[in-house]
């Protein structure tokens, strides 16, 4: 680590309110997201390890954070972790702190043997020295399949305790959503994501799967994610749900849900970035689900 006048580095001090907040506030003031909603979601990923510089006022100056992210890629399961949170204080770019906390958690992912590494960015010439590639991320399009067999649904409310609850019960249970390429654990960013999208909405199927899905603007119906012990056919969603749609958008490779739909890659400015080695990269065409972004 380089020497750093009046900066201390720390790592993995979730268990310290105050430099917990400190990261809180860097989050907020570089990219205007709070991440203190995930306290009355159940609290952070107790995975996640922060690698930070703070400067001699306990502010928080630079950040990245490694979790883990258990993934399904070709029907193998992989250890990976994700990063997420990177960024540094606008007054102290350029000097190398962000190489800093880059170099020492990409060490501790080394250190802890994992297989894989991902990450979500804007900037992707950024990763490419630390042995990252993009990855195309893809949504698939077709037809509403008919002839499902519709099951009861109850729309669940992120203000209610019980229903976070249960869906985090269903989330620690899940199944992957796709043996493509899925999270087989990814319980935290999943509620956090849901707080930051309120046009999606979560409608528990039965009673071992909820689906976040949303309308697009065309009237098309949007299946973001399933969380449960088992994923029900997209028939079956489409007959219990009776959006009325007869175009479907799957935010995730579809091999699970008996139906098939054109891969269309996807166009946005987040580029998924992946650290693996070749033989373990996923094959065909997927996503990973906008309920697991991070
Ligand atoms: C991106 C960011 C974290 C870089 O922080 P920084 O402290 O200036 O980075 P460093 O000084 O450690 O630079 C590390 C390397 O990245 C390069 N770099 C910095 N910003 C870059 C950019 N936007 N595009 C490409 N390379 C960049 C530097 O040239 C340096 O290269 P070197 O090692 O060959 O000298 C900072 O600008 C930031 O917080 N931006 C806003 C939030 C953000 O974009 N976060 C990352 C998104 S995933």
């Amino acid at each position: 680590m380089s020497d750093r006048k009046d900066l201390t580095f720390c790592s993995g001090y979730f268990s310290d309110p105050a430099a917990s907040r400190a990261l809180a506030g860097l989050l907020q003031d570089v990219f205007g997201i709070d991440v203190t909603i995930m306290n009355r979601l159940g609290g952070p990923d107790p995975t996640g390890i922060p690698f930070s510089w703070f400067d001699a006022d306990g502010a928080c100056i630079a950040n990245i954070s490694a979790f883990s992210l258990p993934l399904v890629i070709d029907g193998v399961s992989v250890r990976a972790a994700g990063l997420q949170s990177g960024a540094v204080r606008p007054g102290h770019r350029g000097m190398g702190l962000y190489r800093d906390v880059m170099e020492a958690a990409l060490a501790h992912c080394d250190a802890e043997g994992f297989a894989a590494v991902a990450l979500l960015t804007d900037t992707p010439a950024l990763y490419g020295r630390y042995g990252f590639e993009p990855r195309a991320q893809h949504r698939f399009a077709g037809s509403a399949p008919g002839g499902g067999t519709a099951s009861p649904v109850r729309r669940l409310d992120l203000g209610s305790a019980a229903d976070i609850a249960l869906l985090r019960r269903l989330l620690d249970g899940r199944q992957p959503v796709s043996d493509r390429f899925a999270p087989a654990r990814q319980t935290e960013m999943f509620l956090f994501n849901t707080a930051l999208m309120p046009d999606v909405r979560l409608d528990l199927i039965g009673e071992e799967a909820v689906i976040a899905w949303r309308m697009a603007e065309d009237g098309a119906f949007e299946l973001l994610d399933i969380a449960g012990a088992r994923i029900p056919r997209l028939a079956d969603i489409l007959a219990s749900v009776q959006a009325g749609a007869t175009r479907v958008f799957v935010h995730f490779a579809p091999d699970r849900l008996e139906w098939e739909g054109d891969a269309l890659a996807d166009a946005g400015d987040m580029v998924l970035m992946l650290r693996m080695a070749k033989a373990l990269q996923p094959q065909g065409p997927f996503a990973l689900s906008p309920m697991a972004e991070f």
